[in-house]
């Protein structure tokens, strides 16, 4: 797909994760990769939609890690989800290969994992009965969406490394498409994010981090 993008780092939970080169940015906290998106997405995300049949967006689809724990945990539940992931840079399976999510997931989640990394970029698939994943190519301060969302992970660079993900436009763009009641979440909770959140709509939730983060915000359309 491209050319490489990112090398591997250990977190401190075990889990691998990389290192962006354009950015310099890694794709998750070095303080526990699975530890902090099992916190911010799938306990304060996933965890408080009260829905069955359940649409997710992920800005960032990054290593797919978001959407493996999120294929897992609708598979104990019975959930129904349409997941689209939007990346602009997809990591190729050269990439995805240097990852150790194969090996220290749950055997059925990191089975999902590897499921989902094989799922074509721009062909939305299956990945079991009653979750289907789209992953999109597309950038995301040009993009357009057309579909409801209950709930968004918003998974962006820290706004340090990539400022033009964080900014008021992008988010009243997914305010707009989120059903009354949807969330967003972010490990981030920065000033500046919380305003733009606040000015396109959203009240906050500020909760407690994952290791290494004070606090992480979730954001409801009320
Ligand atoms: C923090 S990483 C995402 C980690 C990911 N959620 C995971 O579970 O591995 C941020 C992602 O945003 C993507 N990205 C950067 N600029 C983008 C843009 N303009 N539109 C969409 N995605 C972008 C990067 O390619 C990267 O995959």
């Amino acid at each position: 797909m491209n050319s490489i993008l990112a090398t591997p780092y250990q977190t401190a939970d075990g889990s691998s994760t990389l290192r962006s080169l354009k950015y310099g940015a890694y794709y998750h906290s070095v303080n526990g990769a699975i530890t902090e998106s099992e916190h911010v997405f799938i306990k304060y995300g996933l965890g408080a939609v009260q829905h069955q049949s359940i649409n997710i967006l992920e800005v960032g689809f990054g290593t797919g890690l978001n959407a493996a724990l999120t294929a897992g945990m609708a598979k104990n539940r019975e959930l129904e989800i349409t997941y689209y992931g939007i990346d602009l840079y997809p990591l190729s399976i050269d990439e995805l290969s240097l990852l150790n999510y194969g090996s220290v997931l749950p055997s059925a989640t990191a089975s999902l994992w590897k499921s989902i990394c094989s799922i074509p970029w721009n062909h939305p698939r299956e990945v079991f009965p009653r979750f289907i994943l789209h992953k999109q190519q597309v950038d995301f301060t040009q993009w357009q969406p057309s579909e409801p969302y209950h709930l968004v992970y918003f998974d962006a660079f820290a706004p340090d490394d990539q400022p033009e993900m964080w900014q008021f436009e992008g988010f009243k763009k997914l305010f707009r498409q989120l059903h009354q009641g949807g969330i967003l979440v972010t490990y981030c909770a920065k000033g500046t994010v919380k305003d733009a959140l606040r000015v396109a709509g959203f009240t906050l939730d500020r909760l407690q981090g994952p290791p290494g983060k004070r606090h992480m915000l979730r954001a409801w359309k009320r």
